[in-house]
């Protein structure tokens, strides 16, 4: 028996870094879209055992994916039996298409999908509230993709509400191109910086007053866009708002940086060309860079 779990890519619309916490990581409002773009997870029944040693065991197509203990599609499925006490195993076997160190979410996804599956497989032995809470406690990001829709991200990511149905109206569908330069940027390095910047944070009142007044308006989704994590990384990596200055003058496009970077993304209108503006990209980046074109879940 196997089961296929489509894991989707996320890009942040908004992202207010509101300030740093006790604990070290950051509070941030944030609305997030997951994109139809993203990997494929396959999970197949293994042989029952209940020593741990090859219960849960990973392939992946891409050479560069760690498909050891460290990847967090092995903690989830660890973490899922655990938590549910299902005797069972599995084999992941993981279509790789989100760039890594892109802040597109793809460990995050890769996470909650190991989650889902294994939910299948095991007959649906966790409930929606044992899912939650193991996605909040796999990674900031993990508990977005549970709901697989555009969705307001409060605390360090794991507080998480669905937006209005009239705001994710006006994100649902939308066509977008995520682009990505040949480097990756760590999420770590990225906080360290906005640390040590001291002055990228924007109030939590401040930004939760744009989010509102976005959201009771009826402003296309061009209107809400913010990344202040955008300076901490464009300081280091000029390339970045070189090319997003160019698209922006030459096609007045409204790009942003996407979470920590590196992948950017611009929303784009249903009519627009992209091939000129994957050649610009392309001209400007190189050809190792990749350019997706997909749409807003
Ligand atoms: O939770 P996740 O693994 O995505 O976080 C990676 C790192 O990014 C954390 O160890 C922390 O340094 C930083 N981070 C943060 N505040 C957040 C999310 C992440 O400082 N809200």
């Amino acid at each position: 028996m196997s089961v296929t779990v489509f894991s989707p890519a996320k890009i942040n619309l908004f992202l207010a870094i509101t300030g740093r916490r006790a604990d070290g990581f950051h509070d941030l409002v944030s609305v997030v879209a997951p994109l139809e773009f993203g990997d494929e997870l396959v999970a197949e029944v293994g042989e029952r055992r209940t020593e741990d040693a090859g219960r849960f065991t990973l392939k992946c197509d891409a050479a560069d994916v760690p498909v050891d203990e460290t990847n967090l599609i092995l903690k989830a499925a660890k973490l899922f039996a655990r938590t549910t006490g299902w005797t069972g195993a599995a084999h992941f076997r993981l279509t790789k298409r989100i760039p890594m160190g892109a802040g597109l979410g793809g460990g995050s996804s890769n996470a909650v999908a190991a989650l889902r599956a294994l939910n299948q497989l095991s007959g649906g032995r966790a409930s929606d509230a044992q899912l939650e809470a193991m996605a909040a406690q796999l990674g900031s990001d993990c508990v977005l993709f549970l709901r697989d829709a555009p969705a307001v991200m409060r605390g360090r990511g794991e507080r998480v509400e669905n937006l209005s149905a009239a705001a994710a109206a006006r994100v649902r569908g939308r066509r977008v191109l995520v682009f990505k330069p040949s480097f990756g940027i760590a999420t770590p390095w990225a906080y360290g910086r906005m640390v040590a910047r001291g002055g990228d944070y924007l109030p939590a009142a401040e930004a939760e007053a744009r989010l509102a007044a976005w959201s009771a308006g009826g402003a296309p989704v061009e209107e809400l866009l913010l990344n202040n994590m955008e300076p901490a990384a464009f300081e280091k990596y000029l390339a970045l708002p070189v090319l997003l200055a160019r698209l922006r003058e030459e096609f007045g496009l409204a790009p942003h940086m996407s979470g920590s970077g590196s992948a950017c993304f611009a929303l784009l209108r249903d009519d627009q060309a992209t091939a000129p503006i994957v050649e610009r990209i392309r001209a400007a980046w190189g050809p190792p860079a990749s350019a997706i074109e997909t749409r807003l879940r």
